[in-house]
């Protein structure tokens, strides 16, 4: 049976691809989850898979080489998938330093335990070991309106704290690999979106502020473009690079689905219209007259558009669920789980909003 470690799975993309594991899986697999349960973590994202018998979770700072090393020492772990970081942008600008400690410093406490828990006196590694390292587009930069995407071949050029950071992280998966044949591959997909995002993320905070007739705030001229992929998506290509990726590979994962933001804004307030009914009294105040534009992002990247050329054709995967099916998904989700919303705006979410947003 093989053992995964999975840091972050407390998270949004985390839980997704824990139950996606589950989904698949069943008890033939194990998972532990290491999780510090920062604002962005959330164990209610797992309620329905934390009782079962091949699954526990370990409250920990991926920071904290000690209890790392005790997870290490305690299980034999097989894989490590590894998404725990500090993921909001604007965060990122307005503090940087904690994105370096966990997402560098983190990524590196990470490595070390792999390496010495797994490494063989004559400096190979055993069949079935790999760390999945989870990156972003971000790394490559901004691409210009009228062409191009982003290969495994671009260059790195990250603007934002938050992308340097997962840079650097990703840098030390390279060297690892380059300099102790360390057995990894290394994820760089584009914008998700999907069930349990937290709303300070473009899609969930628009969907919650519709919701609640709140102003729909769209940075400088709404034109910039993210390629959006569903989560499920994301889930299932991790799984194969895990299982089909070649070793010391890096493999881009992108949706095909570039969108202006202002375009995603316009798509929201159109389904959620059509899928609430005349009787909801929240139907009538959902217009763009919501859309407010407000000051820009610095730095603001303007176009990311990933080519999973390589995803496809050595391993398969490629992208499933059409934008259109896949927000009704996430809508329909958020509509199911208004008291999921409620728990995670309430306290520090309304202080982050009001010093965010003056709308
Ligand atoms: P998220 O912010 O929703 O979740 C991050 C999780 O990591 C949370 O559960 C949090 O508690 C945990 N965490 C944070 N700091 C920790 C620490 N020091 N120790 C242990 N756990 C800690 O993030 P997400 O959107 O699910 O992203 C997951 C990963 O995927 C990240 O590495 C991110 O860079 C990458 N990624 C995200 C996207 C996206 O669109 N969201 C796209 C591509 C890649
Ligand atoms: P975001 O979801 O923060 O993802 P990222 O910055 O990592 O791509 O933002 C997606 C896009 O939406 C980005 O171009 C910034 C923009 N945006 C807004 O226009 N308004 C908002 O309130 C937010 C959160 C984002």
């Amino acid at each position: 049976m093989r053992t995964y470690l999975v840091t972050g799975g407390a998270g949004f993309i985390g839980s997704n691809f824990i139950h996606y594991m589950f989904n698949k899986y069943g008890d033939d697999i194990r998972i532990i989850n290491v999780d510090k349960l920062t604002y962005a973590g959330n164990l209610e994202n797992l309620k329905d898979i934390e009782d079962r018998k091949n699954y526990t979770f370990v409250r920990a700072d991926i920071t904290d080489a000690a209890a790392i090393e005790q997870i290490f020492m305690k299980n034999d772990i097989d894989v490590v998938v590894h998404f725990a970081a500090e993921s909001h942008v604007d965060r990122s600008i307005r503090n940087p330093e904690v994105f370096v400690k966990t997402n560098v410093l983190g990524t590196l406490v990470m490595l070390n335990n792999a390496k010495a828990s797994w490494e063989k006196a004559d400096g190979t590694y055993p069949e079935g070991k790999k760390f999945l390292h989870v990156s972003t587009d971000e790394v490559y930069g901004s691409l210009e309106e009228d062409g191009g995407y982003f290969y495994e071949t671009t260059p790195y050029a990250p603007h934002s704290p938050y992308s340097a950071s997962k840079a650097s992280s990703d840098m030390l998966v390279k060297s690892y690999m380059d300099t102790y044949k360390f057995p990894a591959n290394i994820t760089n997909c584009s914008n998700n979106y999907g069930p349990y995002q937290f709303p300070e993320k473009l899609i969930p905070l628009i969907i919650n502020n519709a919701l609640h007739g709140k102003k729909l705030p769209v940075y400088g001229d709404g034109k910039n473009v993210r390629d959006w992929l569903y989560v499920m998506d994301h889930a299932k290509a991790i799984d194969m690079v895990i299982n089909e990726g070649k070793l010391f590979e890096t493999y881009n994962v992108g949706g095909h689905n570039e969108k202006q933001n202002i375009e995603i804004i316009k798509i929201i307030i159109e389904t959620l219209r059509e899928m609430l009914p005349d009787s909801d009294p929240r139907k009538a105040a959902i217009t763009e007259d919501l859309i407010t534009y407000v000051e820009d992002r610095k730095g603001h990247d303007r176009r990311y558009a990933i080519a999973p050329d390589k995803i496809k054709s050595e391993i398969g995967w490629e992208p499933e669920t059409m934008f259109k099916d896949g927000i009704k998904l996430t809508i329909k989700w958020y509509f199911e789980h208004e008291d999921w919303m409620k728990n995670v705006t309430s306290g520090d979410y309304m202080n982050y909003y009001s010093q965010m947003y003056s709308v």
